[in-house]
């Protein structure tokens, strides 16, 4: 889609701002005036308030060359702030993308809380995380199907300055992008091998990626990464994705970890049939790293920052791992694997310890669909958040709440670390009793963390993807892409020079 920057509004249809009364701001009522109030009756006749989401659709208005005028509402004009001209700027391609519209006009006004130049440029950032589609495979779709929008023009006062705003946060919108076709992408397709390919390709940006394959990872005593993928035939991957932009040049990186199981079947502990096909999202945390180390590199960002990411297929096999084998980490500490479906926190002890041993990160932050458990307590809303550390917990916080991907702060604590003790090894990847699942997971991955690392972990399990997408405009198919704009975020915010 070609998004361009103008000051005359210009397409076949429009889309005006309303807060809160509801009240048109200043476009909107010059638009209704020169349509002799056919705006604000219509408004009227939908009992339209102006509440965030809300949209009138108006066909052929007279007066006026557009054939379709849309009032979408921004909410109450004191709160309105960047986020809700992105939210407001997603309804408007989400609703209008296979319309038959072909060029929209989104009419900006400067708010309260965004400048013109802010609210035209989040808008259009909007705009583009709300027309995402996952339509690769879909060969026969019918031509009222497919999407009929083709520009965008973001009609504000000042576009110059909108367009360079934008352009520089763009890259964002981009990752996301790359992260949702990750795990959108069958697992047929995507395999551990495939995955690495297409993070080697992310050398154009100037990263730096390595690979390591089951032959390094083994003398490196990975077993339990190598564990998890023993029933596959799919080679297991850890791949190291490297951006140095700090003007300081040896220091300290902040690593970003992620699960990258490109399927989850369970293993022996197999799963249900029902919705397993949901699991080829298992890699979500690793889709998440790789898109936020595509955003960090394009933007060029004044940091050093790794992501690293193990991916691996978790299979049922002859040659598969069983429920009660042990394996030695590379930490030198050993696990007893009750169930061959806790194997997240197989992956990341593994991944966790090579980022801390080979690169000496200032902070870690892993991303995992850890645990069921977290949809339970949290549902598809808020990420998980654990942290050894209050000040690194609030900056992720912070992160997430500027970017509208909310993360909410869990307990860690030494009686939850004690139900993962074994009586036959040094640990146990599930507890005694199926309690506080996703508190178990973090406590299991807290014992791979150094003293003294700031680390925050996150359980993505129930916002990496949505079961039933709708809600959420600026995420409107089955893969959000969660974790991107935090990492992006906390990155800009907390790190660079
Ligand atoms: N990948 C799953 C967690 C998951 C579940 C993600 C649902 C997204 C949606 C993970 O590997 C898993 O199977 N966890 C188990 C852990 C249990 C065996 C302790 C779970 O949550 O049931
Ligand atoms: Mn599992
Ligand atoms: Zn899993």
């Amino acid at each position: 889609m070609d998004i361009r920057f103008a000051t005359e509004a210009t397409g076949d249809s429009a889309v005006l701002m309303a807060c809160e009364g509801p009240t048109l701001l200043d476009a909107g009522k010059a638009l209704d005036e020169k349509a002799q109030g056919a705006v604000t009756r219509a408004m009227a006749a939908a009992r339209f308030n102006g509440g965030a989401g809300q949209v009138v659709e108006i066909l052929a208005p007279g007066g006026l060359d557009f054939s379709r005028v849309l009032v979408i509402g921004l909410g109450n004009l004191e709160r309105a702030d960047a986020l809700a001209c992105e939210r407001w700027g997603a309804q408007a391609t989400r609703r209008t993308i296979a319309s038959g519209a072909q060029q929209l006009a989104l009419l900006i006004d400067a708010l309260p809380n965004a400048g013109a130049a802010d609210a035209a440029a989040r808008a259009a950032i909007g705009a583009r995380l709300g027309s995402y589609r996952f339509d690769s495979y879909r060969t026969r779709l019918k031509p009222e199907q497919r999407p009929s929008l083709k520009e965008i023009h973001v009609v504000v006062q000042g576009p110059a300055a909108a367009k360079s705003r934008y352009e520089k946060d763009s890259s964002v919108a981009d990752a996301v992008y790359f992260a949702r076709d990750l795990v959108s992408e069958p697992a047929n397709v995507l395999y551990p091998e495939e995955f690495a390919k297409r993070l080697k390709k992310l050398e154009s940006l100037g990263l730096e990626v390595t690979i390591l394959g089951e032959k390094e990872m083994a003398d490196l005593g990975m077993n339990a990464i190598l564990g998890v993928g023993k029933g596959s035939v799919r080679e297991t991957q850890l791949v190291v994705m490297n951006w140095k932009g700090a003007r300081t040049k040896g220091a300290q990186p902040i690593a970003l970890v992620g699960k990258g199981v490109t399927f989850d079947t369970g293993g022996i502990s197999i799963k249900p049939a029902g919705g397993m096909d949901e699991m080829k999202g298992d890699m979500g945390g690793a889709a998440a790293v790789a898109g936020a180390m595509m955003a960090i590199a394009a933007r060029k960002a004044k940091a050093n920052v790794v992501g690293i990411v193990g991916l691996v297929e978790n299979m049922p096999d002859g040659e598969a791992q069983r429920p009660g084998d042990i394996v030695t980490s590379a930490s030198g500490q050993t696990i007893e694997v009750l169930n061959t479906d806790a194997e997240g926190r197989l992956v990341l002890a593994d991944a966790l310890w090579y980022a801390q041993e080979k690169h000496n990160p200032a902070a870690i932050v892993d991303l995992a669909t850890l645990t069921g458990a977290v949809i339970v307590a949290l549902g598809n809303e808020y990420a998980g958040l654990y942290s050894n550390d209050d000040d690194f917990a609030a900056s992720v916080q912070a992160a997430g709440t500027h970017e509208g991907e909310l993360v909410w702060r869990m307990p860690l604590a030494p009686a939850y670390d004690k139900m993962i003790d074994s009586p036959n090894a040094d640990m146990k990847n599930i507890a005694g009793k199926p309690v506080a699942g996703s508190v178990i997971g973090a406590q299991f991955l807290k014992r791979f963390i150094k003293e003294g690392t700031p680390w925050a972990h996150l359980d993505i399990a129930g916002t990496a993807w949505k079961s039933a997408p709708g809600e959420d405009p600026v995420s409107p198919a089955w893969a959000t892409g969660w974790g991107v704009r935090v990492l992006n975020r906390l990155v800009a915010q907390k790190f660079e020079d």
